[in-house]
C-alpha cells in the first residue's frame, strides 16, 4: 500500500489506477463533454463568417492541448451521418490569442468543410489532434519573408503574420495573396489593417477570375514576382495554395528558400493499366467490392459505403496506411507501381489487380 501511494499522488493518478483510462473518459465525457484524459477535445465557442464560403470557428481547448507553432495544423474530427471523419486544418489564430481558431473554406461536394460550414453549431465539441507540420518559422530567422497565399493558403499566413507583429519584427515582408475573386477574400479587412498597423509589412491582393478596380488581375508569374518583390530570390518564401500556385513557385524561387504547404491531394494521372474489373477482398471485415481501378481504393470503398481509418486522403498523415498481402497497385503521388507484400496508403493508391487487404 505504501508503494502504491508513493506512485500515486494526484487525484487523477489514483482515478488511473482503479479505472481504465477509457473508463473514465466515458463516464467524465458524461458530465461534461469536453472533458478528457486521453483525447483532445475543443468547444466551439463562437462561428464567424469570412466570405460565403468560409468560417472562422473559434475553439476552447481541454487540458491535453499541448500548443502548437504558428503555421502548423491540426486533424480535427466529427461524426456525420454517424460515421467519424477526419480532415487536417491549419490553425489561423496566433499563439498569443486566448482561443484557437481555424478556418475552412467550402469545397464542391466536401464533406467535411461543408458540414464545418453549414451544420456544426456553437456549443459542439470536436475532437482534434496534435499540431503538426514544419510550414513554421525558425526562432533565430533574419532573412525577410515572402509569403504567397492562394485562396484559404491564407490561413496559416494569418497566424504567422499576427505572431510577426506580436514579436515587432523588423524584418521586411510581403504577402502576395491570391484570390478568384475580391468577395472570396479571405481576412480581407483585418488584413488591411494589420498592414496599416505594421509598417514593414505590404500585402499585395491579386485577382486570378475578376476584374475589379484597385485591384491587380493575374496569376503568379516571373514578371509579377519580380515588379513586386525584386529581392524575392534571397527572401525565405512560404508557399500555400493550390498545385498550380505550388508548381510556379518551385519554378520561380530557390528550393533553399521555399516552404511549401500542400492543403489538396498532389496525385499524378497515371494510365490505366487495363479496363478489367478488379476485387477488392477485406480480409478482416470479409468483405469484397468490384473496382474499375479509376479512383484510389479508399474513394473506392467510401463509394461502397466501407468507411476505414482515414484522414487528410493525400498521402500525408498514414491514418489509412494497411498491409497489402496481394495484388498489384499504383502510388499515385509518385506513378509508381507496388507488387510486394507491403503496407500501402490507400488514399493515394489505386488497383491495378484484384486485392487482398488486411481491413
Ligand atoms: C495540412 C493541411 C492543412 C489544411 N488546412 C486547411 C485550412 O486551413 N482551411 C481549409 O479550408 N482547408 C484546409 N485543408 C483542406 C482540408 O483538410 C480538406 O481537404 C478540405 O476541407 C476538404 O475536405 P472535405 O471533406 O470537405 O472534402 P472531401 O469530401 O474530402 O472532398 C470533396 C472534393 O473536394 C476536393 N478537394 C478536397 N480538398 C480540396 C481542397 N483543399 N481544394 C480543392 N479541392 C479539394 C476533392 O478532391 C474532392 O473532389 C488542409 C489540408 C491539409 C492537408
Ligand atoms: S488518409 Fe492520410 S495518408 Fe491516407
Amino acid at each position: 500500500m505504501n508503494l502504491f501511494l508513493l506512485k500515486h499522488n494526484t487525484p487523477k493518478e489514483y482515478a488511473n489506477y482503479f479505472f481504465k483510462n477509457s473508463l473514465i473518459d466515458f463516464i467524465f465525457g458524461h458530465i461534461n463533454p469536453i472533458y478528457s484524459n486521453q483525447r483532445i477535445k475543443a468547444k466551439i465557442l463562437d462561428i464567424k463568417k469570412e466570405t460565403s464560403d468560409s468560417v472562422t470557428i473559434v475553439l476552447q481547448t481541454n487540458a491535453q492541448w499541448k500548443g502548437f507553432e504558428p503555421g502548423q495544423h491540426i486533424p480535427v474530427t466529427v461524426t456525420i451521418e454517424g460515421r467519424r471523419v477526419t480532415r487536417f486544418y491549419s490553425i489561423s489564430s496566433c499563439k498569443s490569442e486566448k482561443f484557437l481558431c481555424i478556418t475552412v473554406k467550402k469545397q464542391p461536394e466536401g464533406l467535411v468543410s461543408n458540414f464545418l460550414n453549414e451544420k456544426i453549431q456553437i456549443g459542439k465539441i470536436l475532437e482534434l489532434g496534435e499540431a503538426t507540420g514544419n510550414f513554421t518559422l525558425t526562432k533565430n530567422n533574419k532573412q525577410d519573408l515572402l509569403f504567397i497565399a492562394g485562396g484559404s493558403g491564407i490561413t496559416p499566413i494569418r497566424s504567422i503574420l499576427n505572431q510577426l507583429k506580436k514579436e515587432n519584427s523588423k524584418l521586411n515582408i510581403d504577402v502576395l495573396y491570391f484570390s478568384k475573386t475580391k468577395n472570396e477574400i479571405i481576412f480581407y479587412e483585418e488584413l488591411k489593417k494589420l498592414q496599416n498597423d505594421f509598417s514593414n509589412l505590404n500585402i499585395h491582393f491579386i485577382l486570378t477570375d475578376e476584374k475589379e478596380e484597385n485591384f491587380r488581375t493575374s496569376f503568379l508569374n516571373k514578371n509579377l514576382i519580380e515588379e513586386l518583390v525584386s529581392d524575392f530570390e534571397s527572401r525565405l518564401s512560404f508557399v500555400c495554395g493550390p498545385s498550380s500556385l505550388q508548381k510556379i513557385s518551385r519554378e520561380l524561387i530557390p528550393s533553399k528558400n521555399l516552404i511549401l504547404e500542400n492543403f489538396q491531394p498532389h496525385l499524378t494521372s497515371v494510365p490505366k493499366s487495363n479496363n478489367q474489373v478488379k476485387e477488392i477482398k477485406l480480409l478482416k471485415s470479409h468483405k469484397t467490392i468490384s473496382v474499375n481501378g479509376e479512383k484510389t481504393i479508399l474513394q473506392e470503398l467510401e463509394a461502397n459505403g466501407i468507411y476505414p481509418p482515414s484522414g487528410c486522403g493525400m498521402g500525408i498523415c498514414h491514418t489509412c496506411i494497411c498491409k497489402k498481402e496481394s495484388g498489384i497497385t499504383t502510388d499515385l503521388s509518385k506513378g509508381k507501381t507496388h507488387n510486394e507484400n507491403e503496407s500501402i496508403q490507400i488514399c493515394i493508391h489505386r488497383a491495378e489487380t484484384n486485392l487482398e487487404l488486411e481491413l
